[in-house]
């Protein structure tokens, strides 16, 4: 819960052009979510990266895709959009998430199998454990709904069981998302091989309606589309052409796929297929008028990108600001600890004062380099990386965590402020995260 409400994350790729699919079996069902939930839309641009990117072009469709974002109705004043690779939260979680994630549970994922088959000279690491980044998007929020398409919900499910996973070892320190699938549109179908989903790289240009193409070209589309020869239009199983047209009509108009087939009775493919390519012109009309506004806009989006840093700041204070407490005071200990001195705190504060540690790992990762992991009341948990010093023996490392988990476990932060010096003050000294660095490369090739 979040400001009262329960927590909403999902993502699109910057990647290729947004089809009718995205736009039904996503985007359209994200508008107006923000009423009931707190939401977090994010231009997943990491993920794009496990292909080949053209810096230049990645960064411009980021834009673009945060652009659509906001002339599909997702109000920024009220959602909080933002790019994922300015939040080194991700990449953090990921990596740990990682390490409860399974070889065997990753080479079962479909989109794995259709993607390595398409990139057969880049089947890269980050193909591969592309959905543990996704579930680190979802499980960093403490998200409890998901809305996705209905191929997401393999990479869902992965995430549920990793989460669970966690849980069972550490107690119950991740929300369990659930999926909020569209009712109508969730699976839009290629035009042109209704077995297929609609896709962004689909090569036959007539095989999907994307969500820039102007109305004739919509409408050609529409009228091209692979039916059959029954001459009835009927939604069943056996007509799959007709029935994604159905379902494209429906989601176009609100009418049930009952109602379709009944304004339809006794009329021809012809006549349906005009009709379903109006009503995808009514939708997409809007979205293009705004959209084009928002080009003759720029100062407009560059103040929204800009504002992203406050943003994600605000959202990080919302999201984490108690457990990033935590984390400050236990970065700051487990630096005085390692130099072997007094442990202290500078953590104060009424709202934090009775927030109760309940389980503290330190493990080293490098030399100079150790892995926090805390967990909290509420079971929050924060992990982080702290440079220290001085190399840690195996033996030294132990006697720290039992140190840590006997002196500290349960106890209240006020309790902890209470008996601890804050001489540490001068000595935590401020220390750049391994994994900012990182990520800052990363988005310097992005943005570059
Ligand atoms: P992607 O294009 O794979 O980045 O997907 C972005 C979002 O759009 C995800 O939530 C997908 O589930 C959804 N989506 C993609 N293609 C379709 C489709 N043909 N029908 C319905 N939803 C889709
Ligand atoms: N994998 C999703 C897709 O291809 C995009 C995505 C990344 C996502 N992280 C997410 C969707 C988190 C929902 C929640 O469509």
């Amino acid at each position: 819960m979040l400001n009262g409400k329960k927590v909403l994350f999902s993502g699109m790729q910057a990647t290729g052009n947004l089809t009718l699919g995205n736009y039904l079996g996503a985007l359209k069902n994200w508008v107006g979510l923000c009423d009931e939930y707190e939401c977090f839309y994010s231009v997943v641009d990491m993920h794009s990266i496990t292909v080949r990117q053209d810096p230049a072009t990645l960064r411009k469709r980021a834009r673009t895709l945060l652009m659509i974002y906001i002339a599909a109705g997702i109000d920024p004043e009220k959602n909080c959009l933002y790019y994922q690779s300015h939040v080194s939260g991700h990449a953090e979680l990921a990596w740990i998430l990682n390490c409860f994630t399974y070889m065997g549970e990753l080479n079962r994922m479909t989109q794995f199998k259709d993607k390595s088959a398409k990139h057969a000279d880049n089947i890269n690491a980050g193909l591969f454990t592309y959905p543990v980044l996704m579930a680190a998007d979802i499980l960093l929020y403490q998200a409890d709904v998901v809305p996705v398409g209905i191929d997401q919900m393999q990479h869902l499910e992965l995430t549920r069981d990793i989460a669970q996973r966690f849980n069972g070892i550490y107690g119950d320190v991740f929300t369990i998302p659930e999926a909020y699938i569209g009712k109508v549109g969730a699976k839009i179908m290629s035009l042109q091989d209704p077995s297929r989903k609609m896709s962004k790289s689909d090569e036959n240009p007539n095989a999907s309606i994307y969500l820039m193409d102007d109305p004739d070209t919509i409408i050609r589309k529409c009228k091209r589309a692979v039916t059959d020869s029954e001459g009835q239009i009927l939604y069943r199983e056996e007509q799959p052409g007709i029935r994604n047209l159905i379902d494209i009509y429906s989601a176009c108009t609100g009418k049930t796929p009952e109602e379709v087939v009944k304004e339809f009775d006794g009329k021809g493919y012809g006549d349906f297929k005009l009709a379903v390519g109006e009503s995808v012109v009514s939708v997409l009309k809007p979205l293009q008028d705004r959209f084009a506004d928002l080009e003759k806009n720029k100062d407009y989006i560059d103040q929204i990108i800009k504002e992203k840093d406050s943003q994600v700041e605000h959202m990080q204070e919302l999201m984490i600001q108690r457990v990033d407490r935590v984390e400050l005071l236990l970065k700051q200990l487990a630096k005085v600890l390692a130099n072997n001195t007094n442990y202290a705190t500078l953590i104060s504060g009424p709202s934090y004062n009775q927030t109760k540690l309940k389980f503290i790992q330190l493990s080293k990762v490098e030399e100079h380099k150790l892995l926090v992991v805390v967990v909290v009341e509420g079971n929050i948990i924060r992990n982080s990386f702290v440079t220290i010093d001085e190399e840690l023996s195996d033996e030294e490392l132990l006697n720290l965590n039992i140190l840590l988990n006997s002196s500290l476990n349960g106890l209240t932060i006020e309790e902890i402020n209470l008996g601890v010096i804050a001489k540490m003050k001068e000595q935590a000294g401020s220390h750049r995260r391994v994994v900012d660095l990182v990520l800052n490369e990363v988005s310097e090739v992005i943005r570059s």
